[in-house]
């Protein structure tokens, strides 16, 4: 269990769509700034690099200003500053890191280059307190859909799974995409789910009980364009609800019953999800049924610390600087390949 400290930390992200900036004292959340760009994506369908590394340039220097705002802070008391280093995108990751080195070296602080995954799973702690250690972490983003045991955030993370193709977030946004619906495809294939029957269509859950922490959603996503295709030759109108609800059932399904496996095969009992698809709604209560009924401990932040943000590198950030973890050389690199298992850039 990391102890939280006391230091001001900032946190800058910008490994994708969002520009972050954040301020933690240990672990308590003083500001969280967000400016995204997913509305000059929609027309793509998916985010477009280019277009989010100019956002990312326009929109660094205001959030971290809200941010300081928010606080009620200057850039003078902070104690230390955190950037993703990633993963994510080269273009996107380079802004926030050169913003961060920028700071970093005016103001003469330590900067912590830090991992964007391990992130996601140290701003529960802003909620609900230090991470138990042991934990199984269920991480669920765009990119990313894996299975972690979480020993230390600051340095011991082991990955016990992951996704063979098509993370659940990414899932989301081609289904939603077939179903005429925005993106990014969670938040409306969630709200649609909520007016449909999961039980209407049975479709696959992949790897559901193959003994591994492995996740593929490739298959589900192609069975659900094979069924709206039937439907649409066939002349029927598609029912958006019910394909919804039956493919975010699936979803749900198999991510809450190998996350429960995980926990027993490593004999964990505390859980926490994180990343974007953890704001889902069917995740959350599939995720505390089943738990309860296992008696695992869940944690899962609130919706809008789910979503990439600057507040889960800040407190990834303070973690590292309460452990006293030295910073990241000034001339370390932005890697969109970071693995999970290194937290800090070297
Ligand atoms: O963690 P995140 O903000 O960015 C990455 O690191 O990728 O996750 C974004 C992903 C998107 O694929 C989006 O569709 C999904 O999270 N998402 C959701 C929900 N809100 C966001 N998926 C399911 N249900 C939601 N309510
Ligand atoms: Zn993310």
């Amino acid at each position: 269990m990391s102890r939280p400290g006391s230091g001001l930390v900032l946190g800058i992200e910008s490994s994708c769509d969002e520009t972050g900036a954040g301020l933690v004292r240990g672990h308590e959340l003083l500001a969280d700034a967000v400016a995204s760009s997913v509305a000059e994506h929609a027309r793509f369908g998916g985010v477009v690099p280019e277009v989010a590394s100019r956002a990312h340039l326009e929109a660094m220097v205001p959030a971290v200003d809200r941010a300081l705002a928010m606080a009620g802070v200057t850039l003078r008391q902070v104690d230390a500053i955190a950037v993703t280093a990633g993963p994510g995108l080269a273009g996107a990751l380079l802004v926030g890191v050169c913003a961060a080195k920028a700071y970093a070296l005016a103001l003469g602080k330590p900067l912590y280059g830090v991992n964007h995954l391990a992130a996601h799973v140290a701003v529960d702690q802003l909620e609900h307190g230090p991470l138990p250690a042991p934990a199984v972490a269920l991480l669920v983003s765009g990119g990313h859909s894996s299975l972690l045991l979480v020993r230390d955030l600051t340095g011991d993370l082991t990955q016990l799974g992951s996704t063979i193709d098509d993370a659940a977030g990414e899932a989301y946004d081609k289904v939603a995409r077939l179903l005429g619906l925005p993106f990014p495809g969670g938040p409306p294939i969630d709200a649609a789910a909520r007016e449909g029957n999961a039980q209407a269509i049975r479709f696959p859950r992949s790897k559901y009980a193959d003994g591994t922490a492995d996740f593929s959603f490739s298959g589900l996503k192609t069975a659900v364009a094979r069924w709206v295709e039937a439907r649409e030759a066939a002349g029927l109108a598609v029912p958006v609800a019910d394909v919804a609800a039956s493919f975010q059932e699936a979803v749900a399904d198999v991510l809450t019953r190998k996350a429960v496996d995980a926990c027993l095969a490593s004999g964990v009992d505390h859980l926490v999800i994180s990343g974007g698809v953890g704001a889902n709604s069917r995740l959350r209560d599939l995720a505390a049924r089943r738990c309860e009924a296992a008696g695992i401990r869940l944690r899962v932040p609130r919706p809008g610390l789910c979503t990439d943000n600057g507040a889960m590198v800040a407190t990834l950030g303070s973690d590292l600087l309460a452990a006293g973890v030295p910073p990241s050389p000034i001339g370390f690199a932005a890697d969109s390949g970071l693995p999970v298992t290194e937290v800090l850039a070297a």
